[in-house]
């Protein structure tokens, strides 16, 4: 077997995100621009291309791929791709999930399901529906609850995701444990990241450190630290009240790029190798250009070779301009 990828610090990268859309049915406040450009559909990989560029970073030793987007569940086809790689689970590759914004998995929980992927991501800020659709833009709650709820149907674990925003959101953590807790979800809480320009102070006035946050909840919530991990950047702890499990991702109170096992793969076959730099490498020309797969693994391999130490995400007065230009939804996060 090929030797498996080591970037230039030592770290083994075997976590593969998929950006599958850059589209996505919402346009959350923080992630978004409301007017936002998306990429022509002409740019795009076809499905086949994207799953011949995983199977390059499987041969390499990938053990994880997450299809994110934008929003997964809105590329045309996408259960096609989601079939094809589930099938490559246990020949090489641990597991396959999605990060997802819920709003499509009424439909498609039950194929997730069938196609192995066993565990989901799942966006939700705010259990109002009022301010779901403020900070969505316009998108409901309740089909997004009605798709958690199938999921879990399925037998697919959710777990939530939740951006913690001052002012927005922070007045409603200690109900998100609790509803968590009672249908059996882990929730992870996340620092809101300065990527891509989304109006001037608004990210400054919405950040909140999670350091404090935790201490704040340690008054009212017995948390014991765990060492679980999933691979990702989260770090747990456990609820005493509920047995659930309660992460955060702290990119810039504890930044944790020296552990960083992770590349991201956009729709149009870019590769970037940190989610807080622009260095990005084309795999589309190399996948065009009819060589084979040696030669496509040979583009990966020196990918990685460029991947920088990490990110350095500041916000505060002094940096109000985005620390990269471009939008978490071109990377999915
Ligand atoms: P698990 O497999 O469940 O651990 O998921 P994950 O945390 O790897 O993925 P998810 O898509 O749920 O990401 C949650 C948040 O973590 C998103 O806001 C991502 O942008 C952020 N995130 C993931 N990887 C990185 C990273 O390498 N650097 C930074 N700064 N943030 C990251
Ligand atoms: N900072 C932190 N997290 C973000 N996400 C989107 N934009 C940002 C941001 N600026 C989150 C979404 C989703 C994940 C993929 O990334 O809420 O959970
Ligand atoms: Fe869409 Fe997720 Fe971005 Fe919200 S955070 S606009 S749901 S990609």
């Amino acid at each position: 077997a090929p030797a498996p990828l080591i970037d230039p610090f030592g770290r083994a990268i075997t976590y593969l995100r998929i950006s599958v859309t850059d589209r996505c049915d919402f346009r959350c406040v923080y992630c978004m621009a409301e007017d936002m450009s998306f990429l022509p559909k002409a740019d795009l990989l076809t499905l086949e291309e994207l799953e011949r560029l995983a199977g390059s970073f499987i041969a390499l030793g990938t053990r994880k791929i997450r299809l994110t987007g934008g929003e997964p569940l809105v590329r045309r086809n996408v259960m096609q791709l989601i079939d094809r790689l589930g099938a490559q689970i246990g020949q090489g590759l641990d597991e396959l999930t999605l990060t997802t914004n819920g709003s499509q998995l009424v439909k498609y929980a039950e194929g997730l399901a069938k196609a192995g992927v066993k565990r989901i991501n799942v966006s939700l800020d705010t259990l109002d529906a009022d301010k779901f659709t403020a900070l969505t833009r316009w998108g409901k709650l309740g089909p997004v609850l009605e798709g958690i709820a199938a999921a879990k149907a399925a037998g697919i674990a959710v777990k939530i995701n939740a951006v913690a925003l001052k002012g927005v959101n922070e007045d409603e953590f200690d109900r998100m444990i609790a509803w968590c807790g009672a249908e059996g979800f882990d929730l992870v809480f996340i620092e809101v990241m300065p990527m891509g320009e989304i109006g001037g102070e608004m990210r400054l006035d919405q950040y909140l450190p999670l350091s404090r946050v935790r201490a704040d909840l340690m008054d009212r919530w017995t948390l014991t630290e765990t060492d679980y991990r999933t691979g990702g950047p989260a770090r747990y702890w456990r609820v005493g009240e509920t047995g659930q499990r309660l992460g955060f991702i702290t990119p810039l109170t504890h930044n944790f790029c020296e552990s960083c096992n992770r590349v991201r793969l956009t729709c149009t076959g870019t590769l970037y190798m940190c989610l807080g730099q622009e260095d990005a490498a084309d795999l589309r020309a190399p996948l065009r250009d009819g060589r084979d797969d040696a030669g496509v693994q040979q583009a990966v391999r020196a990918a990685i070779a460029r991947k920088p130490k990490g990110h350095d995400f500041i916000i505060d007065r002094d940096h109000t301009a985005p620390a990269v230009p471009r939008h978490m939804s071109v990377t999915g996060g």
